[in-house]
């Protein structure tokens, strides 16, 4: 469990612009000070498990912080108020004032300022859509009350004056304390080094802080400091995980796996349900295309996943009503990196990091982030990559309405069929990618009208064989099938056919 979990976490980093590893260097943090504090396994494993959870909550607030509060990115504004301290209001005016929405137009900027200094139930609010968030995800990954206890307590303050509930001093759970000054230490170590960082505690001790457990940071500061001030933490991170170890089954696999798609989903009010209408609608379209269990299993966790990586991007560009600029368009194109790389730093779902990564491939070669063409894109990536679009399709997006099934079914086909049969040099585009290509498009479609009673088809062809099939066509030995357009518009919009951003 740990992880998956801490493999997925990497998303939560990049959701508010930290240093990668944040959320394992807190729960790291969090452990190793509880141990020096005298405190016991049970006690540790929350707070462990506390700290990697909690940033999950970060994307409760994502629409409001982007475009009530930060001048339209949520990103930069998690990150500017990360370091605020409400003990300290000039502090947290000073840093409003002077970077939020910078590099922005000064109106817009003026508008952000003014909304956030006199909205005084804005942190309120902001605590509350968190902490109901990350209970939420900690109930789907079925973590336990005294987890979810906690987490509902993440906002709160040691002297009171912390949201929603007000809870003082003792009163807050245990594990929630740690990861507080695990929070503030990691923070301050990462943008400020160390001196700063036992600075920071010392001061926010009795305000923010519970003021034992910053007596026992400023008596061990030295070597709990070093344990995360390091290149990576990731196998320190796994050897203190507290005993006796969390599992994953498959089914609790299943159910992170899900948390995540909603992680993901809740970024934007656009795409709330998205990822897991393409986990439902891929897996129906590998059982109709006769694919055994395991590929339909592995397709319906890569579609809760496939958009992970969304939550990298600002608010302001996936809410964006017009044309999106080149450099917005690459910062969409990142996200589905991101999501290879949580899955990849997740073991137990590295097996589906390249099929999720491709959901945003076409078989024209205008997809991203690799813009792998057809022929490189095995029976299931198309297969997601099809469901995907035509999910897509049937949701609204800012820059146009929802289409109805019949209008997203003729979208999705024609986009296989109308395909030129000749690329722009003149060179002829094999049928047999063409025909696929539509194939999978018709899978999606057909499983989505089903409504789950698919029939078998009547001629399949396992996964293994589409990927022999695959290699043969790049062998080193035969010229590599050419990729239209493909080194002249990698930085630009993929033009066309291609009618969903996500
Ligand atoms: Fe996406
Ligand atoms: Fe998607």
């Amino acid at each position: 469990m740990a992880e998956l979990l801490g493999g997925l976490s990497l998303a939560c980093d990049v959701a508010s612009a930290n240093v990668p590893e944040k959320a394992l260097r807190t729960a790291l943090f969090a452990v190793e000070l509880g141990r020096r504090h005298g405190l016991g396994e049970a006690e540790l494993r929350d707070a462990y498990y506390v700290s990697l959870l909690r940033f999950l909550g970060c994307v409760g607030f994502a629409h409001e912080e982007a475009h009530v509060y930060g001048a339209g990115d949520d990103i930069a504004t998690r990150e500017l108020m990360a370091m605020a301290d409400d003990g300290d209001p000039l502090g947290t005016v000073r840093r409003i004032v002077t970077r939020l929405g910078r590099g922005g137009a000064l109106g817009a900027r003026a508008k952000a300022v003014a909304r956030i200094l006199g909205d005084g139930v804005a942190v309120a609010q902001h605590a509350a859509a968190q902490c109901d968030a990350s209970i939420r995800f900690a109930e789907m990954t079925a973590m336990g009350q005294p987890v979810a206890r906690a987490l509902s307590s993440i906002c709160e303050r040691w002297d009171g004056k912390g949201h929603p509930a007000h809870l003082e001093g003792e009163a807050i759970p245990i594990a929630s304390r740690l990861h507080h000054i695990g929070d503030v230490v990691d923070l301050a170590v990462t943008r400020a080094g160390r001196d700063a960082a036992v600075a920071m505690a010392k001061r926010r001790a009795g305000g923010q802080l519970d003021p034992a457990l910053v007596r026992t940071f400023a008596a061990h500061a030295d070597e709990l400091l070093a344990i995360i001030d390091s290149a990576s933490v990731w196998d320190r991170f796994l050897a203190a995980e507290p005993r006796p170890h969390l599992t994953a089954s498959e089914a609790r696999t299943d159910d992170v796996a899900r948390a995540f798609a909603h992680f993901a989903d809740l970024k934007s009010t656009w795409t709330l349900g998205h990822s897991t209408g393409v986990a439902e609608l891929a897996a129906r379209a590998a059982k109709a295309a006769g694919l055994a269990e395991s590929d339909e299993r592995d397709l319906r966790r890569a579609g809760w996943l496939h958009d992970l990586g969304r939550v990298s991007v600002p608010n302001g560009i996936w809410d964006k009503p017009g044309k999106l600029t080149v450099a917005e368009w690459e910062r969409v194109r990142m996200h589905a990196y991101w999501s290879e790389r949580a899955l990849w730093q997740a073991r137990p779902l590295r097996p589906l990091a390249q099929l999720a990564a491709a959901s945003h491939e076409r078989s024209d070669g205008s997809g991203y982030h690799r813009a792998l063409p057809g022929g490189m894109l095995a029976r299931a990536a198309r297969i997601l990559a099809a469901a995907d679009v035509y999910q897509a399709i049937r949701e609204a997006r800012p820059h146009r309405p929802a289409r109805d099934r019949d209008a997203a079914t003729k979208e999705l086909l024609a986009g296989g069929r109308r395909r030129p049969a000749r690329s722009r040099r003149g060179r002829r585009r094999p049928r047999r990618r063409r025909r696929a290509a539509t194939k999978a498009a018709a899978l999606a479609v057909r499983s989505h009208r089903s409504r789950g009673r698919c029939a078998a088809p009547r001629r399949t062809r396992p996964l293994e064989q589409a990927d022999r099939r695959c290699a043969r066509d790049f062998r080193q030995d035969r010229p590599a099938p050419r990729r239209p357009r493909l080194c002249k518009d990698r930085s630009r919009e993929p033009r066309r056919r291609c009618p969903v951003r996500d």
